[in-house]
């Protein structure tokens, strides 16, 4: 920790923000977000935002306003069209949570994004983050940011040497953001702070040379750039095997619905079943097994369609993929969760984990060179 911070030094604040808004003049980057005020518009991008780059957001954040144009009909809207238009974007919590609010914003503030922090923070899904960003940005009010572009920029800024997780240097950096807020265009002076962290003062590699506030920086008077922030113990990742089971019976396919404690809670998946054995063909009576304590179904394990390598959180999926027949379309035992049987074609209208999507796919297109084949054939 610094001895002297330059939290406590005007001049320093000063210059840094001077130098700050001529370098976003000349570099800002032109995003949709940045085009608008509206406070609906700006917790959306910023949701989107969280845990995901900006050139994945940008195509979703416009389909999700040209579906959604207002938060009375993102209100409106079920939850599985909410989330069929977030689907590939991961975390769909996130996507849950603003639903959610949406609701509670018409329902107690008359359909308005509420101006004050106490009321925002109280909705699903909005921490001081996302509301120091929606009341800064969407109002203007003098309130500050930290998201991970900017905790690495403040902990360099600062040469914050431990763990910026701490409460101790948490509560620094949200005083010290704070404490070098402008007085106007706060909104524009935070984007600008996020734009430097983003292109400039990088993760790996920062680029101190085209850094505009590098001599201010303390970590780049110490050479500490490189191992600032301190980084968190490395995630240890686990392989696992995993089946999907495409169980086709008179025409249809059945799917069922991701419940409250798996991974994509809402979304629609086909059965799938962990697996152990991964060999060419004994993985049958894993999969029987597995189908039928999750759907309450005996099935016949059919061809492999394909193999699916994907991660979510710590684990490395490979996702074996069959096809199978109902055995017997009777049973007595009960579906852990809602399943349905669907057209091949109704697909696309149902919100699906982004595996079962490219599996989806792989159907159709197969659908479509067999009917063109049968067409040949006439
Ligand atoms: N990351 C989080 N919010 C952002 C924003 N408004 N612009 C660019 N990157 C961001």
């Amino acid at each position: 920790m610094p001895s002297e911070p330059p939290l406590t030094d005007a001049a320093w604040r000063r210059t840094f923000r001077r130098r700050l808004r001529n370098w976003y003049d000349r570099a800002a980057r032109d995003l949709p977000w940045r085009r608008t005020n509206n406070a609906y518009h700006i917790w959306v991008s910023e949701i989107m935002l969280q845990q995901t780059q900006v050139a994945t957001v940008v195509p979703y954040f416009e389909r999700f306003l040209k579906a959604f144009p207002s938060v009375a009909q993102l209100a409106n809207a079920g939850e599985q069209t909410v989330l069929r238009h977030w689907e590939g974007l991961g975390y769909y919590r996130r996507a849950r949570q603003m639903h959610a609010a949406a609701k509670r914003i018409v329902a107690e503030h008359r359909g308005k994004i509420p101006r004050e922090a106490d009321l925002l923070r109280d909705l699903p899904g909005i921490g001081p983050y996302t509301a120091g960003a929606i009341l800064s940005i969407a109002f203007d009010a003098r309130e500050p940011i930290l998201e991970a572009n900017t905790i690495r920029l403040v902990a360099r800024l600062l040469a914050i040497t431990e763990d910026v997780g701490s409460t101790k240097v948490q509560n620094l950096m949200w005083s010290f953001s704070d404490e070098l807020l402008p007085r106007k265009e706060v909104g524009l002076f935070n984007q600008a702070l996020m734009e430097l962290g983003s292109l400039i003062c990088t993760p790996k590699s920062p680029s101190c040379d085209a850094c505009p506030v590098a001599d201010l920086c303390l970590a780049n008077a110490k050479q500490l750039q490189h191992t600032i922030p301190a980084l968190k113990q490395k995630i240890s990742f686990e392989k696992v095997n995993e089946a999907a089971v495409v169980i086709r019976h008179r025409g249809q396919i059945l799917i069922r619905q991701c419940g409250s404690k798996e991974r994509w809670e809402g979304l629609w998946d086909f059965p799938r079943v962990p697996v152990t054995s991964v060999g060419k063909r004994p993985i049958d009576n894993e999969l029987v097994r597995g189908v039928f304590e999750l759907t309450g179904l005996t099935v016949r394990v059919g061809p492999r369609l394909m193999t699916i390598k994907h991660g979510v959180t710590r684990f490395r999926i490979t996702l074996h993929c069959f096809a199978a027949e109902l055995v017997s379309p009777r049973s007595d035992k009960v579906a852990q969760t809602e399943t349905r049987w669907v057209k091949p074609g109704e697909l696309v209208q149902f919100p699906l984990s982004s595996s079962a999507r490219k599996l989806a796919e792989r159907l159709k297109s197969k659908e479509t060179i067999l009917s063109s084949r049968r067409k040949q054939a006439v």
